[in-house]
């Protein structure tokens, strides 16, 4: 039987650590403040928005949320890019993907100023993150090294398997699984013979948005499994991309959902807004 590694509890020490910091800037008359800006009212992006404002609540972070009309233009959105940019109150900025299609968020992620860029989506940091020179690190793939850390599994000369080449989670992921010395094979929709890279796994990690979609045919016996997947089933209850219960009796580890990536990713944003007010100070 796999350990349940407990996301939550994790998060709770680096979001202590942060807040800490946060206090003593407090005390020498300092906030640190985080944007985001959130297009439209996507239903899981208005439960993103509200759990970052909450946790920024927590820490003492200052947290100032833009909200704009679903058919706001693309110049609209790069103005209010550009106003933030420019307020030395705001340290860092996150716009809240994925944007609706008549926008281009490409060109919206570019234009956040780079010191200001707490996801690591602008093209400057991805390409520092590929030499190992970032100073942010985006916040799921970060949050996911950490909760393996932080339970006490070596990384270094392990397999990771990744299914999922997102630029958010995969792709980051695997660059970063690479500097922590894993050796690492990332499988997508177009993989052939998927099962036969997924067994390899020492360390599985699954970010492909399909609930359940790890079985237990598909894990190695006590490999590693981390679940970056949120979804929802029809009966309202939020599930992710492995069979918890029939994958858990073969892991070494696993990851739940709720309650696994999830609060460590927030927390991640958490150390990035802190670290973008050092970058500024
Ligand atoms: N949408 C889903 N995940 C993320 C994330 O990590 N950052 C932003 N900005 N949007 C997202």
């Amino acid at each position: 039987m796999g350990v349940v590694i407990d996301g939550r509890n994790i998060a709770n020490s680096l979001k202590n650590a942060v807040k800490k910091e946060v206090g003593f800037l407090k005390l020498q008359g300092a906030n640190v403040c985080l944007a985001v800006v959130l297009v439209g009212k996507n239903p899981a992006s208005l439960v993103y928005v509200k759990n970052k404002k909450k946790c920024c609540e927590e820490l003492g972070i200052c947290s100032k949320e833009v909200f704009l009309k679903e058919d706001v233009s693309q110049n609209e959105l790069m103005e209010v890019i550009e106003k933030l940019n420019k307020d030395g109150s705001v340290n860092g900025i996150l716009v809240q993907l994925p944007l609706p299609a008549h926008l281009d968020e490409y060109e919206v992620i570019n234009a956040i100023n780079p010191k200001k860029d707490v996801d690591c989506f602008n093209s400057l940091n991805v390409g520092k993150l590929f030499t190992g020179s970032s100073v942010f690190e985006p916040c799921t793939p970060a949050g996911i090294v950490d909760l393996i850390k932080l339970t006490g599994i070596e990384i270094a000369g392990k397999h990771c398997v990744i299914l999922g080449r997102s630029n958010i989670v995969g792709k980051p992921l695997a660059i970063i699984m690479l500097q922590q010395n894993a050796t690492v094979t990332v499988c997508h929709s177009k993989t052939f013979n998927l099962k036969e890279h997924t067994k390899n796994a020492d360390i599985l990690v699954a970010a492909v948005g399909v609930a359940n979609f790890v079985g237990e045919d598909m894990v190695k016996e006590g490999a590693v499994v981390i679940d970056v997947g949120i979804n929802r089933l029809s009966n309202g209850k939020l599930c992710g991309d492995v069979n918890f219960s029939e994958v858990k009796r073969k892991a070494s580890f696993i990851t739940p959902v709720p309650g696994g990536v999830g609060p460590v990713t927030i927390a991640k944003l958490m150390e990035n807004t802190l670290k973008s007010y050092k970058l500024q100070n």
